[in-house]
């Protein structure tokens, strides 16, 4: 697109090698002042997706997830509206924001938000926090509320990210756990679909909005184990462990509302594109031996 791109990262979780060289990068942290002050400066537009993501651990890491995501936003908020060249701030949210759904139909944007975890409630917070500190300035503000995002070069953490857990325990020769019955059903988007999904809030004249980004399919856990155990030539039983605390029972999107004002269109399905992804997990875990 011939845009100038500047990261910062604080590479708490992420690695510089992924940032691609033509990209600008600022090793600092959001709740630095200074650095993220440096790195909004000049921009037209500001993508933010900092956050520890971590569901589970949420509960045990509560003051530090609460201090980088909801602190942390009204950071990167005050930063980009004190800029004088920023037009628009697109901040990234969760389908955690949601209460739990007794079905695994598509969730709207107008479902219930009762989050059932820390994690989830600092987003919620963190994505209000950006159109209430937008609104008024001339800066337009967008949030995303991303479903499950899969797709290569996807960080390996024991924690997170059910198809990288799946094929390196697998890989490993070791048993997978799934939690509870398997059958919680969530909705499984490319990474591909979200970088457009942000293309598509950075082009579209809206601001205040709140879109879902997934596909509006659900795939089960149990599905998940099946294909990539399957793509990966593994006969054998994942472990079942209890369900746990913070974890969403069905978490699908509604996508209409992305499609009409942003017209998003998400182009993966997850049983056609995991075997690229699979293979790509396998290469980088290989390399990193
Ligand atoms: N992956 C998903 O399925 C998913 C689903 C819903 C929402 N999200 C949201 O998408 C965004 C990206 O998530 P991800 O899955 O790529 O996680 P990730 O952990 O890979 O990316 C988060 C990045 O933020 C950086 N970071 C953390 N704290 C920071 C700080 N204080 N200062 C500077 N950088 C910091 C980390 O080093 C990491 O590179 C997050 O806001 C997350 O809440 C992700």
């Amino acid at each position: 697109m011939g845009l100038s791109v500047r990261v910062i990262d604080n590479f708490s979780v992420g690695r510089p090698e992924n940032v691609p060289a033509e990209a600008e990068l600022i090793q600092g942290d959001i709740l630095d002042p200074a650095a993220i002050e440096k790195a909004v400066a000049g921009c037209d537009v500001v993508f933010h997706l900092a956050a520890r993501v971590a569901i589970r651990s949420s509960f045990d890491f509560v003051v530090e997830d609460t201090a980088t995501n909801f602190a942390g936003t009204a950071s990167v908020c005050r930063a980009t509206l004190r800029s004088g060249s920023a037009r628009k701030i697109i901040s990234t949210s969760s389908m955690a924001v949601y209460s739990d759904a007794a079905t695994p139909d598509p969730l709207s944007e107008t479902h219930p938000t009762e989050p059932v975890s820390p994690y989830g409630l600092s987003k919620l917070g963190a994505e209000r926090l950006t159109h209430m500190l937008a609104a008024g300035t001339g800066v337009d503000s967008v949030v995303l509320r991303l479903f499950n995002t899969y797709g290569p070069g996807q960080t390996y953490s024991p924690y997170v990210g059910v198809v990288t857990i799946f094929v390196n325990k697998l890989r490993n020769g070791e048993a997978a756990t799934v939690f509870g019955d398997g059958e919680q059903a969530r909705d499984f988007v490319h990474v591909e679909d979200v970088v457009s999904a942000f293309v598509c809030a950075m082009e579209a004249s809206v601001t205040g909005e709140t879109c879902n980004i997934g596909t509006g399919r659900a795939t089960t856990v149990n599905d998940v184990y099946k294909i990539v155990s399957s793509y990966m030539g593994v006969d054998r039983n994942p472990e079942h462990c209890p369900a746990v605390a913070g974890e969403l029972r069905y978490s699908i999107a509604d996508i209409a509302k992305a499609r009409r004002i942003l017209h998003y269109e998400p182009q993966h399905r997850f049983e056609a594109s995991i075997g690229a992804v699979i293979d790509e997990i396998m290469l980088q875990s290989k390399a990193a031996k």
